[in-house]
């Protein structure tokens, strides 16, 4: 008999958001006329802009061209994507070659996949809490032991707390395989789910770790748009000496209203090198492309136009007034808790509000009284890791009227 892939089987159960659907869908049994307001899952709710979807369906009709149709694209993505991706780095302050970024259809799958190009037995790293794309796929690929207390073996977790102003403490510099060092981290920012932004200098110092010691910085940059604040870090490539130790993540999913259409990418440089079993230096970017090549077939032509139709000068407008719409929604979920009393977090350079619980109740606790008190939904902290306990993420994509009425209802029903 086939034998499985044993490490799925230390895995959680997909809890969080199964159990979240759970619980309203009983709420919502018991008391078929409330108005339930949801501002738990990270998903857009603004419409594709009118610059996107024209250059969608522009492109649509050249599929249907004899002389426009188009079959297999490049696996990295098209020149006129990638052109313009690198232009837009530039305009940030960093240098990006084209051939240096990826195209694909998201950051989940690239966060996911990229630690198979990575030993199994590399330290891994992450923040608690934490996005679980990171942990789960490295517990699959068996870089980890058994879970206990919510925490998996061999995983480092840096915890992100109030405490540290939500910024991971760098380890030890130390040599592979001596106490404390890691060898992949992954650090997201403007983070999910605390909306906290790295400040540069401890970019600098995360980058200096990496570079003397060999660990490769995995960065999640999939709110970068989001930063409202001038002067913070965008992209790690501003950090001198990111080139030669950092992957990033991009995505168009939050930026330009893609979580359904699906685009991203992901950038390597070609001074980033790790080492093989006999010691010797191989270029990431090649075992990326490698991967990239045999197992994915590009996103299709019509959604990179649409992509980059958002580096036009009406796409660029279009996606930011999205992005201020939402950002409003924030100010206005974090401006309204803090008036009701509550400690809050995030909300400025991330469309994620992470507050305190107040007492001593835990996340699920203030899930539940907040649902039956405002009937409002939220994520429990606790679902992205044990530091998240005694925490809570609204999130701030929702059509204005229900933000407003959430944010209401918790004033005038739910004092801390
Ligand atoms: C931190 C972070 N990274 C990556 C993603 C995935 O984005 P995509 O839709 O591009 O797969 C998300 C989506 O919620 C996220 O929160």
């Amino acid at each position: 008999m086939a034998k499985i892939n044993s490490h799925y089987q230390k895995l959680q159960a997909g809890y969080l958001f199964p159990e979240i659907g759970k619980r309203v869908r009983a709420f919502a049994a018991e008391n078929p006329s409330a108005k339930v307001i949801r501002l738990g899952i990270g998903d857009v709710v603004l419409p594709l802009p009118g610059p996107v979807l024209e250059a969608m369906r522009a492109a649509v009709d050249e599929m249907g061209g004899a002389d426009t149709f188009k079959g297999y694209g490049p696996e990295q993505g098209y020149d006129f994507l990638l052109q313009a991706i690198s232009g837009h780095f530039k305009s940030q302050g960093a240098h990006v070659e084209p051939d240096e970024i990826f195209v694909s259809d998201g950051s989940k799958c690239d966060t996911a996949n990229i630690q198979e190009i990575f030993a199994t037995d590399n330290v891994v790293a992450v923040t608690d809490p934490v996005y679980p794309v990171y942990v789960d796929t490295n517990v699959m690929a068996g870089r980890t032991g058994e879970i206990q207390g919510g925490r998996y073996g061999k995983l480092v977790y840096m915890p992100t707390t109030a405490e540290n102003g939500f910024d991971p403490e760098v380890p030890r510099i130390g040599p592979q395989g001596s106490q404390g060092h890691v060898d992949l981290i992954y650090l997201c920012s403007p983070n999910n789910p605390t909306g906290a932004v790295m400040p540069r200098s401890s970019l600098e110092k995360w980058v200096a770790y990496a570079k003397s010691t060999g660990a490769v910085i995995l960065f999640d940059a999939a709110y970068e748009a989001f930063i409202t604040e001038p002067g913070l870090v965008r992209t790690i490539y501003e950090i001198p000496g990111a080139r030669e130790v950092a992957i990033e993540f991009r995505s168009f999913s939050k930026t330009a209203g893609f979580t359904g259409t699906r685009c991203a990418y992901t950038v390597v440089p070609k001074e980033l090198m790790a080492l093989n079993d006999k010691g010797e230096k191989v270029a990431v970017h090649g075992l990326w492309n490698r991967r990239q090549t045999t197992k994915f077939n590009g996103v299709s032509y019509p959604i990179q136009k649409a992509a980059a139709s958002i580096f036009t000068e009406a796409g660029s407008k279009a996606i930011r007034e999205n992005i201020a719409y939402y950002m409003e929604n924030a100010a206005i979920i974090r401006e309204g808790l803090k008036a009701a009393g509550y400690t809050v977090y995030g909300g400025v350079n991330a469309p994620y509000i992470w507050m305190k619980v107040p007492g001593n109740s835990t996340s699920w606790d203030f899930f539940d009284k907040l649902l039956k008190e405002a009937q409002v939904v939220g994520t429990p902290g606790s679902g992205f890791g044990s530091c998240g306990e005694g925490y809570f993420r609204l999130s701030a994509f929702g059509f204005r009227e229900n933000v407003l009425e959430a944010v209401d209802r918790i004033k005038k029903r739910m004092k801390p």
